[in-house]
């Protein structure tokens, strides 16, 4: 396992690691065509190498592991960026508190089949008047975007960047941050980055909760009352799913479930379409339930994609 913290080193390694499979490649068709096939003995798929990056802010649980593991039975080389990106926290937010343990991650990341660990300081990938932005219009002014200024514009650019640096053909993402994948894979489309996005299962405490890194910060009365956001959303998908049409009364239905939690207060509920985020007046198609609440100092989000009978 290799940790690189410079992007000039880390667009070296993919370079090579591609032009060696490429260089592989070329021998063995070389050989292959004098036997007049190309059956592969060595079981390796021919092609230039396969390269995944998996984008992270580090403080690895399950939920980054399964896109490891993921990224490791698709691709060649799997590159893990471990990066707490300062564009993307509000000045009020929680950047300097924003839970690290790059050893452990090194190591868990080694264990899920990460091959190269790419952790830059934030000197090293916003060099002194950075001034250029990604910015998705439409997609990021509600929802999280709402709570949060600025907040997706610092995730687009930074993982702009990581592109250009990494040269990924797949990134993964995890489908608990359901905007935020969505709005990546418009970056992607809008930006002819040539990368397929894709998009991963929410992994689960067996509580129900969805792994997080922000769930380190919550205290132990908190974390008791913390599986009531998925108990939450999951009544929200048995009503849609039994013929409820009306939004507002599932979002009514998704308050009042979050309520009895004494330390929870709700930033956002909303039913709104999986293409374009948008709120529906009815459902009557495949919707996104997305929700996010505060237990005390900690912001806690989930949702749930359903699709109406009939
Ligand atoms: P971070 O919160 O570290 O998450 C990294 C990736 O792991 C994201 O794609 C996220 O959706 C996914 N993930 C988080 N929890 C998950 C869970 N319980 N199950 C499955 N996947 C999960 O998201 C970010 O970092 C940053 O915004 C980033 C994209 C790295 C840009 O800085």
């Amino acid at each position: 396992m290799q940790v690189i913290t410079t992007k000039a080193e880390m667009r070296r390694l993919v370079r090579t690691a591609r032009a060696y499979r490429s260089a592989q490649e070329a021998s063995r068709a070389t050989h292959a065509s004098g036997a007049g096939g190309s059956s592969r003995a060595d079981g390796v798929e021919p092609g230039p190498a396969v390269v995944g990056l998996v984008p992270t802010m580090g403080f690895l649980h399950e939920g980054h592991l399964s896109l490891a593991r993921r990224a490791r039975s698709e691709c060649d080389l799997v590159v893990m960026s471990v990066f707490v990106n300062p564009t993307q926290f509000g000045p009020e937010e929680d950047l300097e508190s924003y839970p690290r343990d790059l050893g452990r991650d090194v190591a868990v990341a080694e264990e899920a089949g990460v091959d190269v660990v790419f952790h830059p300081s934030a000197a090293e990938m916003y060099a002194p008047g950075h001034a250029t932005w990604v910015d998705v219009e439409g997609l990021t002014e509600h929802l999280c975007g709402a709570s949060r200024p600025g907040h997706f514009r610092g995730v687009t650019t930074v993982v702009s960047k990581l592109f250009a640096v990494c040269e990924p053909d797949r990134a993964y993402f995890g489908s608990k941050d359901a905007q935020q994948a969505l709005v990546i894979r418009r970056m992607a489309r809008d930006l002819d980055q040539a990368v397929e996005v894709i998009v991963c299962p929410t992994m689960r405490e067996s509580d129900g909760l969805a792994m997080s890194s922000r769930n380190a910060y919550l205290t132990p009365a908190e974390r008791a009352q913390a599986p009531v956001l998925r108990r939450a959303l999951v009544e929200a998908e048995v009503s849609i799913s039994g013929g409820e049409r009306d939004p507002r009364v599932v979002v009514a239905a998704v308050v009042g479930r979050l309520a009895e939690a004494p330390s929870a207060s709700v930033d956002y509920v909303e039913v709104v379409s999986t293409t374009d985020l948008r709120p529906t007046d009815r459902i009557d198609g495949e919707v996104l339930v997305a929700a996010a609440i505060r237990l005390g100092a900690t912001r806690l989000i989930d949702n749930v994609v359903v699709s109406p009978p009939g």
